[in-house]
């Protein structure tokens, strides 16, 4: 019965596909975290890190993403980006 399978796949990508956007906060800054954070990991590693994370602390995890990591970030949005996490997911 294909139309079962069909039925599947559809839910399970719909699951997939909000589980992607994980209720990440609606403010400036959410979208660069979903564009440029979100395409090595979900974001979940960052729901994970909130409230333990001070601004320093949110600094040097970025930092270290683009340092260390490799993530293509300019400054411009690494301002913004830190700025959403401390005042989204700071301590
Ligand atoms: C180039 C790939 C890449 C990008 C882009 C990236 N990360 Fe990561 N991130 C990783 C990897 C790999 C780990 C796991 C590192 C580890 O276990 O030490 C990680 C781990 C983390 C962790 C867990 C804590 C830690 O220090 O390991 C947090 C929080 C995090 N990333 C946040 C972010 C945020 C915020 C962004 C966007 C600014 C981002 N990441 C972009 C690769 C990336």
């Amino acid at each position: 019965m294909p139309i079962f399978f069909l039925l599947i796949t559809l839910f399970t990508n719909a699951a997939l596909s909000e589980e992607s956007q994980i209720h990440l906060k609606e403010d400036l800054g959410k979208e660069n975290i979903i564009s440029q954070c979100s395409i090595c990991h979900s974001a979940d590693y960052i729901t994970m890190h909130a409230k333990i994370l001070d601004r320093s602390g949110w600094e040097k995890t970025v930092g270290k993403m683009i340092n260390v990591m490799g993530a293509p970030i300019n400054d411009c949005d690494k301002k913004i980006i830190i700025d959403y996490l401390v005042k989204n997911y700071g301590k």
